[in-house]
């Protein structure tokens, strides 16, 4: 058997290619230098497929042996990652090896946002073909040498004479032969997204999915296969992220002689993709890494990995303007004076950007109309929109403002005109959401408009920042110019004409900071921050729900992506009033925001947000930059939510608690603080105390009991080899 192995630094990945061209997949997990082909059982499977070429032999079947990329019709009865029909309506193929060649440097995808630089970084193609078709599947390995990371993507050429169609074209499989395992993802819903289930992988297909035209709030496209009781500190653990931002797929599967497969990609559901003679058609990107060193280790791999080689532009790896947004301050009842008035009172406590939310265009006075008239309404704002950044600038702050580009309502005059630009099927009444339609994104001519207008708009004003939301799922997926209509293949372009708008605006705009939102969190991807790297976490902007939202966002995502702001009490989605405190430590935990009417504050809380930011600005290079650690978790069902981020050379460390239940008489809480150097000493200047990095990783600080519903607590500390004193 030939072998193709790609070694990063801590992982090793083989592929065994056999002499009649099957690929199967040999061995991914921690970094061994060896042969792992005598791995492969062959046994005596009477009753499985066999290949044509190998009959006789009844130890080679697809439905035992380990696929690299396993497809539909060459015996493999598992679930496919690869599935194609021919017009008259024939499906089964039977993949191939060709050839295959390592390059230097990352490939990469057009019309799609995927992994780049990596000075180490190598790619390995590997051609295969289906001699019947002619289809030519093309497997991309990128290899990310120092971070751990393994990307892959499917390309599939039509080298035939005759039309193909696409049924399922997943991107990344893995199938191992031995081992238990659990599948652990992140489920929610609207104004509760990323919460953390597990389960066993067991006998039958497990699927994770969205088909919502979005990654969507109730599933996420990241996923952990961990081996049975791997925890936070240790164990051996897969993470999967999928770059793209639409309908997508995980499958996990134990088959019948217990081995596990589990892949991801685009979501098959309607796929039936044409692709014609000579076309090609590209698969989204997968991220993968693999890790002993438990979820935490995984954690950091991605946070690392997105932070280096996903996220792009100006805002990459420089602190974002702490902003004030009037969404919750105002909602649509606002004017420019009111506006002003916030902005004037935000310049005051050292907020550094006012973001105008929803409601300054068209005739957008509730969500009933406007979406899609991108004009300011200069009735409502009592000045264009160039004044009114213009007065805001004049009180020292950026600007930034709030666009919805995918969407319209039927009572604007962009439906009036073009009521074929959206998504409706002939006859049939639409289904709405917040009472809009989405517009054909698929269609090029649309996109163009779309940019065009907000084009103008920001170029009639100084504008630093871009609040791109989306807040429906899709529905009647019908394109009025597509000869096909194919919901899966609309869909696909639908996310590709997104990307387009947004490289568009990433390109023509370099200096924007443009923050990703869909109803809150409802795409928060890796696709999504290739292009925005930042994302409005949530519609929840409670505290305390708040610490759940954003730990389960934290498996996959670095504290980097997230947008988290102050609002008022009793929160407008729990009714919960949490101290001032408390919900400026829970908002500093990614990129702080406040929302609320700030001229209404008391004095005392003017100084504390003052307070907040100067203590965030202090902290920023720890909280983007360093290693995040979840420390406890609301979700165990304890009585805290505590996390830490510590420095990369493991100087200082900053450590947040958060009571989340009130007790009487309660035992005392001890807050670890793991990732320290365990022999060095720590100064703790809230505790007036040195411990060593030992203490903090198995003991803790004795948290003190207050008699006070959702206190918190922020321990800052320092080692004291630091020549230089860390001024508090
Ligand atoms: C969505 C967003 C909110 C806000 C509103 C405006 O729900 O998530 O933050 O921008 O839209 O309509």
């Amino acid at each position: 058997m030939k072998l193709i192995t790609l070694q990063s630094k801590n992982t090793t990945y083989q592929i065994g290619i056999t002499d009649t061209g099957f690929l199967l997949h040999l061995y991914y997990g921690v970094r061994i230098n060896c042969d792992m082909s005598g791995t492969i059982a062959y046994y005596e499977r009477g009753m499985s497929g066999v290949p044509y070429d190998l009959r006789g032999d009844n130890t080679f079947s697809c439905d035992v042996l380990p696929q690299e990329y396993p497809c539909f019709g060459n015996g493999d009865y598992r679930s496919p990652a690869f599935c194609l029909r021919t017009e008259e309506g024939v499906y089964g193929s039977d993949l191939r090896y060709r050839e295959h060649h390592i390059k230097k440097g990352k490939y990469q995808i057009p019309g799609l946002p995927a992994a780049y630089g990596g000075e180490d970084s190598v790619t390995c193609e590997i051609v295969l073909e289906d001699s019947n078709t002619k289809v030519i599947v093309i497997l991309r390995y990128g290899v990310f040498y120092e971070e751990d990371v393994m990307t892959r993507s499917v390309e599939v050429r039509n080298s035939g004479d005759m039309p193909v169609f696409l049924n399922k074209v997943l991107t990344s499989t893995l199938d191992f032969v031995t081992g238990e395992y659990e599948l652990i993802h992140f489920h929610g819903r609207h104004m509760m997204e990323r919460i953390l289930e597990k389960r066993p992988v067991l006998h039958s297909k497990q699927c994770i999915e969205s088909r919502r035209g979005t990654s969507s709030h109730q599933q996420n496209p990241f996923v952990i296969l961990a081996e049975k009781g791997t925890r936070e500190n240790e164990g051996l653990c897969y993470g999967m992220s999928l770059v793209y931002s639409g309908n997508f797929l995980v499958e996990a599967e134990m088959d019948q002689f217990d081995q596990v497969r589990f892949q991801m990609g685009l979501s098959p559901e309607m796929l039936d993709y044409k692709l014609e003679a000579g076309d090609r058609f590209h698969a989204p990107e997968a991220l993968m890494s693999c890790t002993t060193r438990g979820f935490t280790g995984l954690s950091h791999t991605f946070h690392n990995f997105i932070r280096r080689h996903i996220c792009r532009g100006k805002y990459k790896d420089i602190p974002r303007p702490v902003l004030i947004n009037n969404w919750e301050a105002t909602y649509f009842d606002f004017t420019g004076e009111k506006i002003i008035q916030i902005a004037g009172q935000a310049a005051e406590l050292g907020i550094e950007m006012l973001v105008l939310d929803d409601g300054w265009f068209g005739e957008r006075n509730s969500d009933t109309a406007g979406l899609g008239d991108w004009y300011a309404n200069h009735k409502k704002l009592g000045c264009t929109l160039g004044e009114l950044s213009e007065r805001i600038h004049q009180t020292g702050l950026k600007f930034g403002l709030w666009i919805e580009p995918e969407m319209v309502n039927e009572d604007s005059s962009l439906y009036r005109m073009h009521p074929d630009w959206v998504f409706k099927i002939p006859g049939k009444m639409p289904v709405l959401g917040r009472n809009q339609l989405v517009l054909d994104f698929s269609r090029k001519e649309v996109v163009d408009y779309i940019f065009e207008n907000i084009s103008r708009i920001i170029d009639s004003a100084d504008i630093e920042y871009i609040k791109m939301d989306m807040n429906r799922s899709i529905s009647d997926v019908y394109s009025a110019v597509s000869k096909r209509q194919n919901y899966g293949s609309i869909m696909y372009h639908y996310v590709l004409g997104v990307y387009d708008f947004l490289e568009r605006m990433v390109q023509r705009y370099p200096g924007l900071l443009i923050e990703g939102c869909s109803s809150g969190g409802g795409r928060f991807d890796t696709g999504m921050l290739y292009y925005t790297p930042q994302i409005w976490c949530s519609d929840n902007t409670d505290a305390v729900e708040r610490v759940w939202i954003q730990e389960g966002t934290s498996y996959g995502y670095p504290i980097s992506a997230v947008s988290s702001h102050v609002s008022a009490v009793p929160n407008h989605q729990t009714g919960r009033s949490v101290n001032l405190y408390t919900r400026g430590i829970v908002a500093m935990a990614g990129n702080l925001g406040y929302e609320l009417d700030l001229t209404i504050l008391t004095k005392e809380e003017k100084e504390m947000v003052k307070t907040q930011i100067r203590d965030y600005k202090k902290y920023w290079h720890l909280i983007h930059k360093g290693d995040y650690y979840r420390v406890d978790s609301p979700l165990k069902g304890g009585e805290y939510g505590a996390w830490s981020f510590v420095a990369k050379d493991k100087s200082e460390a900053l450590l947040s608690v958060v009571c989340i239940q009130a007790r009487a008489n309660r035992p005392v809480y001890y807050a670890k603080c793991p990732g320290l150097d365990l022999d060095k000493l720590y100064y703790c200047v809230q505790t007036d105390t040195a411990y060593s990095g030992a203490a903090l990783k198995y003991v803790g600080v004795p948290v003190p009991i207050l008699n006070e519903e959702y206190y918190a607590l922020q321990y800052f500390f320092w080692s004291l080899e630091n020549k230089e004193e860390f001024e508090v």
